[in-house]
């Protein structure tokens, strides 16, 4: 039914056992699977707030962009002998913006994602960026808890 499921991964236990989830069913399904990771870089302002910040902007965000890859890499050497079509993807900017994008311009079909992510330490039950994608994604999303 389904045939191309982006799969939105940000290093935690709960992304991947959404993608558990994802690859299984892809398996079942015969779809092709996407990961997705979306850098989330700081404000460009942040870089002109104040001429001390400028090294340290710089520094953070070669940080997060090493940190996006190594999680990819990590998820793709897990998955790439699993028989399922593969395609891991590492962008930058707002998270549930690009996640809701990626998945309209390269029509998917559905979406399979945490409930929570790194930031879990709020007692609710969907993070920001799972309850955005959920309000805004234009095809059916999974959510895994
Ligand atoms: N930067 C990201 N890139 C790709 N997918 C992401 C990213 N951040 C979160 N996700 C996806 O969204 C799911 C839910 O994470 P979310 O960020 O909404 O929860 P949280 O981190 O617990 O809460 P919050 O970020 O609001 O503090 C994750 O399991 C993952 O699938
Ligand atoms: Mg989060």
């Amino acid at each position: 039914m389904y045939k191309k499921v982006l799969v939105p991964l940000d290093g935690s236990i709960r992304a991947n056992v959404a993608a558990e989830h994802a690859m299984e069913l892809a398996k079942t399904m015969n779809a092709e699977v996407m990961f997705l990771h979306v850098i989330p870089a700081l404000p460009p302002y942040v870089n002109s707030y104040s001429d001390r910040l400028g090294g340290a902007y710089q520094q953070i965000n070669d940080e997060l962009e090493t940190t996006g890859r190594e999680i990819m890499d990590k998820a793709r050497k897990e998955y790439e002998n699993s028989g399922v079509s593969l395609e891991v993807k590492v962008i930058w900017g707002n998270p549930a913006m690009e996640i809701c994008r990626e998945s309209k311009e390269g029509r998917f079909d559905l979406i399979i994602m945490g409930s929570r992510g790194l930031g879990e330490i709020k007692g609710y039950l969907m993070g920001s960026i799972s309850n955005r994608v959920v309000r805004h994604a234009s095809c059916p999303v999974l959510i895994v808890r």
